[in-house]
């Protein structure tokens, strides 16, 4: 975890959601806010909500949300928009150098956006500057998920910035 060192891990913003619609309202904000090379770390455990999130952010970018499946056995699946979406699943490599493997940079720099569940287990091989969402059970209730946001990087953080001013903004609009 070199890259780690000296950048603490600590949350931007934490928010509780209630329901699997709001994680996919709040992933589909999101989607409306980023830009072209924007990179996003998904971790927390099986369960936890990672695709139900990637449904949600791939909305926000005009794209069905039903070409999103589970990349259980590809490691990688693409889905093409004005904004194209590269979804990877680091869940199955035995080693995270299978990643590197993959050449992401390619993916990385290119005009798309990138997802990567279980991004933790790969983040030697993400860019310096990308957003880690954390997806956790809230209590003891099956619905709810606590969404803490890392944003490892200037741009990250002010994408954070910009999502939760607007999620507030609707909070609040919304009584
Ligand atoms: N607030 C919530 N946000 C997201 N999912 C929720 C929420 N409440 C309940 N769920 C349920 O939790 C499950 C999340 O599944 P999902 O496939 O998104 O998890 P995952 O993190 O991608 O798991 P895996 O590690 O297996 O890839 C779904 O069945 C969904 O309906
Ligand atoms: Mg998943």
């Amino acid at each position: 975890m070199s890259q780690d060192a000296g950048v603490a891990a600590v949350p931007s913003w934490t928010v509780v959601v209630a329901s699997e619609a709001e994680t996919r309202r709040l992933a589909r904000l999101l989607g409306t806010l980023v830009r072209p090379g924007t990179v996003v770390a998904l971790t927390g455990s099986l369960g936890a909500g990672k695709t139900t999130f990637v449904r949600g952010f791939v909305e926000g970018l005009g794209i069905d949300p039903a070409a999103v499946s589970s990349p259980t056995f590809a490691l990688i699946h693409e889905y093409a928009g004005e904004t194209p979406v590269y979804h990877f699943d680091a869940y199955r490599l035995d080693d995270p150098r299978e990643f590197a493997d993959l050449g992401p940079e390619e993916y990385f720099d290119s005009p798309g956006v990138c997802l990567v569940e279980w991004g933790d287990r790969v983040r030697d091989y993400l860019p310096p500057d990308h957003l880690e969402v954390q997806l956790a059970p809230d209590g003891d209730d099956p619905s709810a998920r606590r969404i803490a946001w890392v944003a490892r990087g200037g741009r990250a953080q002010a994408l954070v910035e910009e999502l939760r001013a607007l999620w507030e903004g609707q909070a609040g609009a919304c009584g």
